[in-house]
């Protein structure tokens, strides 16, 4: 396998609107994240990745796009960006940028002139067509609820937008589009950026044809389509579009081979064999991507909002399953929350009595398997889910027009609310919480979201103050994957794959051995050690509940000859031997 610095690095997610707010308008800025770099340094991250921070009309919050080539007004100014490339290259860290290429602003210059008339040399930077029998051009469903396509008045024609109204899609099947794109990316490269993690890439290439989603053929499509529905999910005909590899192979010749970058494809419904297309070593296309079937253990067969239990086993087999088929082929990303999902603490932990444990046991996890661990801002202090009382307190474009939709078909709006707690982007997009102080040192002003009142437990103030604190169970972890290549290299064998309370793994690198234990529930449980394990005196390595208690219990085990290893709730145990 190649050795890298990017699978030997842990990246930190800003996102930038909720970090720190530096001037008192209630919105992050750069300047913000520039005051933070030597809390960023202290944790020990080599990697940031900065969601968007370009002009934008916030639709989306800078995910909508009208110039690639500026920073938004909001967030400070182009020089404010190169200090923060310089101070972050000063402290050894590595920055990448959040490139989102499958679709614009409509207050995109592009589109301004695209919409302008058919014969418009723009025209064809975006998807065009006219009406049939006078409704949409096809049947697909936006991401965002309602239909994917928008009728425009001036030319009396409708373009699509897989995501709101005012993000139109681009049309990547003209040359044109793709060199301005990777035109763009070189700029941006050439100011010495490390990277790019880039937006729903695997939706670029549209089937020409854009056929309706919803069929009567069973051999058709992947999705079975809701009779009840309008638009349906079309997905079979632009997830992993038939052009979509030419294209990345084509960006990977002309722009990211020139560097030593790394990116990450945010990439949606994509399987283990897709992975591998895409991050294969000798494809010369990504080098990780995002996929989603972990995120999708909770939703039942209504989709996101539908929301089922999630079941230890599922977990364990979306893992192994990814690890098994990118094993010295491509290479994994993991995270378990970042801006579009809830809290990783409050969905897969507790997030009340066993916070701190389930925090770091789940921190256990991220870091101690093959894959380049993402950390998402405020995960290190253990920030959980929020309730706002009234829909008006939402943000989030998703989670307003779900709402609107379902209370315009008559859906019981406390059903509807109960899922916006579990599931709403705007959980993991409150503000960072920095100390106890008002507004939890976020801002002088008004946050443009509610700070979650729990700022005054859960703080970074708080955690640095702990020696016994999440923050530095991850900095820890962090200095380990640094230190040790077994964590980085090492092969992946999943351990009784069927248990619904425990998630045990072996990692095995050049004779030496791993041995990861989590207990994913709030009760004590036993793991029985393998005999040969037992016989190998494992020394324990980490665990979330302090060293001396864990390594107590192990030499006992040891001098009993004990095989069973008895946890504490959501205790995390790592050990080591060598063969
Ligand atoms: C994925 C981004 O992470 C999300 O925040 C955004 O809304 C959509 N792509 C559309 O750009």
């Amino acid at each position: 396998m190649n050795k890298t610095w990017w699978k030997e690095s842990v990246v930190y997610q800003i996102y930038p609107r909720s970090f720190m707010d530096s001037n008192g308008d209630g919105i992050g800025d750069l300047p913000g994240i520039m005051s933070k770099l030597d809390y960023l340094q202290q944790l020990g991250v080599q990697v940031i990745w900065l969601c968007p921070v370009y002009q934008s009309p916030n639709d989306d919050n800078g995910y909508d796009i009208s110039n690639y080539q500026q920073i938004m007004d909001e967030f400070g100014t182009m020089d404010d960006w190169e200090q923060l490339l310089e101070g972050l290259h000063q402290r050894g860290m590595k920055l990448i940028m959040d490139l989102v290429v499958n679709h614009s602003s409509d207050e995109h210059a592009w589109f301004a002139e695209s919409r302008q008339s058919k014969d418009n040399p723009y025209r064809d930077y975006y998807i065009w067509r006219p009406g049939k029998d006078g409704r949409e051009p096809n049947d697909w469903a936006s991401f965002f609820s309602g239909s994917a396509w928008k009728k425009d008045a001036a030319t009396d024609e409708y373009y699509l937008h897989l995501f709101s109204s005012k993000q139109p899609d681009l049309n990547w099947e003209n040359e044109t589009v793709r060199d301005e794109i990777y035109r763009m990316m070189t700029w941006w490269l050439d100011k010495g950026i490390d990277g790019f993690r880039m937006d729903v890439i695997n939706l670029i290439s549209k089937d020409p044809a854009l056929p309706d989603a919803y069929t009567h053929d069973p051999g058709i499509g992947t999705m079975p389509p809701n009779e009840e529905q309008t638009y349906h999910f079309g997905g079979q005909h632009f997830v992993n579009g038939p052009r979509v590899h030419e294209y990345l192979q084509e960006m990977n010749e002309k722009v990211l081979s020139r560097y030593d970058i790394m990116t990450v494809g945010e990439t949606v419904n994509v399987t283990p064999e897709d992975g591998a297309l895409y991050t294969g070593e000798d494809r010369n296309e990504l080098n990780m991507v995002f996929h989603f079937e972990l995120m999708g253990v909770d939703s039942g067969p209504g989709g996101k909002w539908d929301i089922r239990p999630w079941r230890l086993s599922e977990i364990k087999e979306i893992i192994s399953k990814w690890q098994t088929m990118l094993h010295n082929k491509g290479w994994n990303s993991n995270y378990l929350n970042n801006h579009d999902q809830p809290r990783m603490v409050s969905r897969f932990g507790n997030d009340s009595v066993y916070r701190k444990p389930s925090a770091k046991m789940l921190a256990t996890l991220l870091h101690t398997l093959p894959g380049t661990p993402y950390i998402y801002q405020g995960e290190e202090i253990g920030m959980t889910n929020i309730r706002l009382s009234a829909i008006e307190d939402y943000r989030d474009i998703e989670t307003l027009n779900m709402y609107h939709e379902y209370k315009d078909a008559g859906k019981n709006l406390d059903q509807i609310m109960e899922s916006i707690y579990v599931k709403s982007r705007d959980n993991a997009r409150t503000p960072m919480q920095w100390d106890d102080s008002a507004q939890a040192g976020f801002t002088k002003g008004m946050p443009w979201l509610t700070v979650n009142p729990n700022y005054t437990e859960i703080n970074v103030e708080e955690a640095l103050a702990d020696p016994d604190s999440i923050f530095y169970y991850y900095q820890r972890l962090i200095e380990l994957r640094r230190a040790e290549p077994i964590i980085v290299y090492g092969d992946y064998t999943v351990l009784q794959p069927d248990d619904e309370q425990l998630f045990a793994y072996m990692r095995s690198y050049e004779g030496q051995k791993l041995l990861v234990v989590l207990n994913f529930t709030d009760q004590a449980q036993v793991f029985l050690l393998d005999e040969e394990v037992a016989y190998n005196q494992p020394e324990l390595w980490i665990s979330n509940y302090g060293g001396d208690h864990g390594r107590a219990l192990a030499q006992e085990a040891n001098m009993h000859n004990l095989r069973s290893l008895p946890l504490e709730p959501y205790e995390a145990r790592v050990y080591r031997w060598q063969e």
